[in-house]
């Protein structure tokens, strides 16, 4: 089943089917790359287009492009792109849908990905805008949450940190909206609360949620998704370093849970290390679920899945 659209900008242009079909493509896609790869996108090239910083996901395109036979072009950081010159967003993808077959792009401003597909011939993925969204990273959450809990319907999600401009919480709660019963804790400071566009979304599709103070009220949930608090948006440096690790997830705590433990990464400490070798971490994993998914999005936008 081909997804209904050219670029993908946002989780909320996803149905149920569509990312459930992303889920199925990926599962055959992660068979693919244990078995070595193949050569579905010979001939392609994917822009790998970061002006922003980014270990994951441009990494994890990339592999992804080269996995499948195809070809990476790439510029890295605003100073190393004509976008340093005073180049527009539109000017730069106008010309890079001539050189590539598509394209994945991350930029500091929130709506830079719908100003670049409006203009692109070629797909457009949005590998996260500023304090926007980043749907990519939302839908290797989905596939990391369906394969560790056999189902995504029915859980409980406690989501810890920076609410407000962690972009992986807004796209991740559109997604899980899709789904049956999921019930949300949010735990932040006051000043880093999940945005309006995000609450008022809860409400109409009257889905669960709880806003709290204290992560331990949240501990007792399927999945605990921790994020770090994003320097770069703040104007006021004192401010981050009074908010920075407001919450770290330690050992002690998740004692007798059963929780899986997410975090989009990268931590700067909000994940204690003690963390990391309980059967409960799947930040790693998680990670690493980036190649199989990438590779179904690909594959299914260039239409060859
Ligand atoms: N999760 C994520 O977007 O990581 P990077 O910033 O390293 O790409």
């Amino acid at each position: 089943m081909p997804l209904p659209f050219q670029h993908l900008l946002s989780t909320k242009q996803l149905t149920r089917a569509d990312a459930e079909e992303i889920l199925r493509v990926s599962e055959a896609m992660e068979t693919i790359k244990n078995k070595g790869g193949s050569e579905l996108l010979k001939g392609k090239i994917l822009a790998s287009l970061f002006f922003e910083p980014s270990t994951r996901t441009r990494l994890s395109f990339e592999t992804a492009m080269l996995r499948l036979g195809g070809e990476v072009i790439t510029t890295e950081g605003v100073q190393f792109s004509s976008l340093y010159k005073g180049e527009t967003i539109e000017d730069t993808i106008r010309m890079v849908s001539q050189y590539a077959d598509i394209i994945a792009m991350r930029h500091p401003e929130q709506g830079s990905a719908e100003r670049g597909a409006e203009i692109s011939k070629i797909p457009l993925i949005n590998a996260g805008d500023g304090p926007g969204q980043h749907p990519t990273q939302a839908l290797l959450d989905l596939y990391t949450i369906h394969k560790e809990l056999k189902g995504v319907d029915d859980i409980h999600i406690t989501m810890v940190g920076d609410l407000l401009y962690g972009r992986t919480v807004h796209s991740l709660s559109f997604l899980l909206g899709l789904f049956k019963n999921v019930k949300f804790t949010l735990v932040s400071p006051p000043e880093l609360r999940m945005p309006e566009k995000v609450i008022s979304f809860y409400k109409e599709k009257g889905l669960q949620f709880t806003e709290v103070d204290n992560i331990q009220d949240g501990v007792d949930a399927d999945v605990v998704y921790m994020t770090r608090v994003q320097k770069e948006r703040f104007a006021d440096e004192k401010e981050y370093d009074r908010l920075k690790l407001k919450y770290v997830l330690n050992g002690e705590m998740l004692k007798g849970k059963k929780a899986i433990v997410m975090h989009p990464l990268p931590r700067i400490g909000e994940i204690a290390t003690d963390v990391d070798a309980l059967p409960n971490a799947k930040y790693f994993l998680q990670a690493a679920n980036g190649v199989p998914v990438r590779m179904a999005l690909l594959a299914m936008l260039l239409q060859k899945a």
